[in-house]
């Protein structure tokens, strides 16, 4: 199949773009670097010896993405082009709004002006806000989100689910992420965000690679066995098999919504403790205050992955923490 893949540089959009590249799929990506760096396809090619089809812009620009699909002959959409940093969220939310929402929008049109059949949605767990139970299964409530990111991927699988209504012959996946960490094992691509870092495995890489002092847990009161947030890692090599099953499985006309993640919860502290276990290395840490909008605990309920998708998460927390290390001293310490 010819898939766009949107967001093709980014973190997970370059695995995403390597697993496509391996099953045998072409690739076109629209990127603009503006969470990612333009070598990442060159590591995407040294990856796999393919390359994909590129083009550079943001898909605001309503008439360069109606090129690319006007000189591409799309079989689907992978669609993660979306700025994510929640913090950020709160002050630009129209920056956030108009961004996610836009760009989303536009894809849906140019799949039905170009009778694309299927977009998979990189959406998150986030939509489920605080969980009233766990592990979360996909017909678990939505919740309040309580940000304009979270709000951002909430609106646009409405916005998603509301288009496959309106053209029954189109085939939507929603994809709710969990918390994607990890590099390729290769050590080329992997997480490299700019500034200072919002998600906990980049901050513990920086302060692993000597840039930041310490990592601040955010809160040790939470009921949780060790007191510190319980999350549902995943590695992202595993969440990017996930897309080109989805491809595969999910092409009947539709909504079809899937949870990615591994079914295990492990703490802030667990996350630590393999981080220097696996690594042999130390990573200082002093306890702080809640962090403002986080929840206590969230894992999934795979079970719909492996029953639709004959997915597994295969990689382990070991796996998650030794691939991170490998990629961030190869990487981020000439940034
Ligand atoms: C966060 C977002 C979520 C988004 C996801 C993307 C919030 C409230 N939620 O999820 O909307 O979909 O990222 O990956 O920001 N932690 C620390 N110290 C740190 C950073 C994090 O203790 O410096 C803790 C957090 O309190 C949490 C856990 O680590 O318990 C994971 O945090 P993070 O990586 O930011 O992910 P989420 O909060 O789950």
């Amino acid at each position: 199949m010819n898939i766009l893949v949107a967001g093709g540089a980014g973190y997970i959009g370059s695995h995403i773009c390597v697993e496509l590249l391996e099953a045998g799929h072409d690739v076109v990506v629209i990127d603009d670097f503006s969470n990612s760096r333009p070598e990442v396809l060159d590591y995407i090619k040294e990856i796999t010896g393919k390359a994909v089809k590129f083009y550079e812009f943001n898909i605001l620009d309503e008439a360069k993405t109606k090129q690319v699909f006007a000189e591409n002959k799309l079989d689907a959409i992978i669609h993660c082009a979306a700025f994510k940093a929640v913090g950020e969220s709160v002050v630009k939310p129209i920056e956030y709004y108009m961004n996610n929402l836009t760009t989303t929008l536009i894809m849906a049109k140019m799949m039905r002006d170009y009778e694309v059949k299927s977009i998979v949605f990189s959406s998150s767990a986030t939509v489920y806000g605080d969980p009233e139970t766990v592990p979360l299964t996909e017909d678990c409530k939505l919740g309040e989100t309580t940000n304009p990111y979270g709000t951002s991927k909430a609106m646009m699988e409405r916005i998603l689910m509301d288009v496959a209504h309106a053209y029954p012959q189109m085939s939507v996946s929603l994809l709710r992420y969990f918390n994607p960490i990890g590099a390729h094992e290769s050590g080329l691509i992997g997480e490299n965000p700019k500034g200072i870092p919002n998600n906990l495995m980049p901050y513990i890489m920086k302060v692993a690679i000597g840039e930041l002092p310490e990592l601040g847990v955010f809160g040790n009161d939470y009921d949780t066995p060790d007191g510190t947030g319980v999350r549902d890692y995943i590695h992202v090599v595993d969440l990017a098999k996930g897309h080109v099953l989805a491809i595969e499985k999910y092409a009947t006309p539709g909504v079809h919504i899937c949870n990615l993640g591994t079914g295990k919860g492990y703490s802030v502290l667990d996350i630590v403790n393999a981080f220097e276990l696996v690594n042999n290395i130390k990573i200082p840490y002093v306890i702080k205050d809640r962090r403002p909008g986080d929840i206590a605990t969230c894992y999934a309920d795979p079970t719909r992955a492996k029953e639709e998708l004959d997915w597994v998460a295969e990689k382990t927390l070991d796996d998650m923490c030794r691939d991170t290390w490998n990629f961030a001293k190869k990487h981020l310490k000439d940034d």
